[in-house]
């Protein structure tokens, strides 16, 4: 079922769990996805950044596909589409082709511009029954050409973006897109215990999910965190099972370079990762 993200993540935060969004890439990424969440009954937000959603042909081909799979499949569980740090151009697409959520990331505006950019987004994603994501500081790293400088939030600019009736923040509080380095120092929990007194009731979004310690990650979620996106260990699990599949030569034995067979050790991984991280977030059995 497609929904906008505002019911689940309001659900999650009054359970204290996460709804993990899972970025996806093409059809295998997908499919996966939305078995394991439905199989764990678990709600789920698919994330589409700007860069995969052009390499899987545009929010329209993501938007039709998403749909179609979720009728095919008989996925009943809530499932959000979702766009991933976009612009404001990009919002307006993503809304357009039919995406039930947008995430619009101003941080790199100054907080004037931010808020008045988002402001508008929300009106008009609201009027369709969309929900919004802001950001307020950055998350570090690098994540499909969008690069972030990882300054950590300010929580008087979080109350004033939440204000303004986004239905999930993101917040940089040291987390970083991609792999962490051997010197990370942690996530800034002091940062996210302000953020989440003057934000009160506001879902908040940790990105950047990717290697982030079991206990950091609970920690986040008793202090408010109620969405964590996930996309490189879902990368990086595919390729580690698709690597060892052709260099056992299994490529070579039979009709081994079916593409339904080279890509499943792949997509049976991508699923241990997601329901690991599901299992690790709380959310599942959480769809009704
Ligand atoms: P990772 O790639 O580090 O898991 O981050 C995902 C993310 O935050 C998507 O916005």
């Amino acid at each position: 079922m497609l929904v906008s993200a505002t019911e689940m993540l309001k659900k999650a935060k009054a359970g204290h769990y996460a709804v993990g969004q899972f970025n996806i890439n093409n059809l295998e990424w997908t499919k996966s996805i939305l078995q394991t969440a439905q199989e764990l009954n678990s709600p789920v937000i698919l994330g589409v950044s700007e860069g995969a959603g052009k390499y899987m042909c545009g929010f329209n081909t993501v938007a039709d596909m998403t749909k179609a799979m979720i009728e095919t499949l008989g996925i009943t569980v809530p499932v959000a589409l979702h766009l991933d740090h976009g612009t404001y151009d990009g919002a307006y697409k993503a809304m357009k082709a039919g995406f039930s959520s947008v995430m619009f990331d101003g941080s790199h505006y100054a907080i004037d511009e931010n808020i008045e950019k988002t402001k508008q987004i929300i009106a008009d994603a609201h009027a369709a029954g969309i929900s919004v994501e802001a950001e307020v500081g950055a998350i570090g790293g690098e994540e499909d050409g969008v690069i972030g400088g990882g300054e950590v939030a300010d929580p008087d600019e979080c109350k004033m973006i939440a204000d303004l009736g986004v239905d999930m923040l993101a917040a940089g509080i040291g987390n970083i897109h991609g792999k962490y380095p051997a010197n990370w120092t942690g996530l800034r929990f002091d940062v996210l215990e302000k953020i989440q007194e003057k934000t009160g009731e506001m879902p908040l979004v940790l990105h950047g999910g990717t290697g982030i310690p079991a206990d950091m990650i609970r920690k986040a979620i008793s202090l408010g965190v109620s969405k964590i996106n996930v996309n490189t260990e879902c990368q990086l699990a595919f390729a580690a099972a698709t690597r060892t599949y052709i260099e056992a030569g299994k490529d070579l034995e039979g009709k081994g370079f079916d593409p339904r067979k080279l890509l499943a050790p792949g997509v049976e991984a991508i699923k241990a990762t997601v329901k690991e991280k599901m299992e690790l977030f709380g959310s599942i059995g959480k769809a009704d």
